[in-house]
């Protein structure tokens, strides 16, 4: 029998914790629906005896942990986290992703560049030939001139639209709003990155370009691919 999504997302979520988490380390907590089913397994692991430090890359993960009685210090209070596993929103052949669809890709970024080893956890609809053909690119902005930002992003080949929520714009857990950029496709994403960093009001963009140390992707059939050995066979 085929697997559901949720299905998918949870079997994904599990098999990457009991592969990349070991006791005794420091563990950054993802966002989204995927990664809610990972903080669980990390609560079971923690309800067993594992000694985890965690910290977390939204306010809604980190509320999570903690009511699973998860152990969650400030990023500042450690020095590296060991490993960090995290969703995507799009996954390319070569890892490259974007994610940023749940609001949380400022402090993703900020927990991955702290990560040693970044692990993305998807099902296989998140696995795109060229990044930005399903999904927008989310970029979060000051709210300051944020109209500004605006035409300067949609300068670079896109359509920009300001997230809304319950009639609102939509506030990240930093405070800053996001526009979610409708690109046909990301034909040169290093170069889109280097345009889309210097546009005054940018805070950071959802292109996560050699941040996965591996991906794994569930499959409908029951299966989860690691695309790291995957990529290392090929080499082979
Ligand atoms: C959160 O800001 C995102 O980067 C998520 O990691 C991404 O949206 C994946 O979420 P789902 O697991 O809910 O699809």
């Amino acid at each position: 029998m085929a697997l559901d999504a949720n299905a998918m997302k949870k079997l994904v979520a599990e098999v990457a914790v009991d592969r990349y988490v070991k006791d005794g380390m420091s563990v950054g907590l993802g966002t989204g629906s995927t990664a809610k089913f990972m903080i669980e397994r990390i609560g079971e692991l923690v309800k067993q005896g594992y000694d985890l430090t965690c910290t977390a890359t939204s306010v809604q993960s980190e509320e999570l942990a903690r009511s699973l009685g998860i152990k969650v210090v400030d990023l500042d209070e450690i020095d590296h986290l060991d490993v960090t596993i995290d969703g995507a929103d799009e996954v390319d052949p070569g890892m490259q992703l974007i994610k940023g669809l749940g609001g949380a890709l400022l402090r993703e970024k900020i927990v991955a560049a702290a990560t040693i080893n970044e692990i993305i956890i998807a099902d296989e609809s998140k696995l795109v030939e060229k990044l930005g053909t399903k999904a927008p690119l989310p970029v979060e902005v000051l709210r300051f001139g944020h109209e500004h930002t605006r035409y300067a992003l949609e300068r670079q080949g896109c359509k920009a639209t300001l997230r809304m929520k319950d009639g609102e714009p939509f506030v990240t857990d930093g405070g800053n709003y996001i526009y979610d950029c409708k690109f046909e496709a990301i034909e040169k994403p290093f170069f889109l990155e280097s345009r889309i960093d210097v546009i005054p009001g940018v805070v950071e963009n959802g292109l996560f370009l050699n941040t996965a140390f591996d991906v794994l992707i569930a499959k409908a059939d029951g299966t989860v691919e690691s695309m790291a050995d995957s990529l290392a066979k090929k080499e082979e």
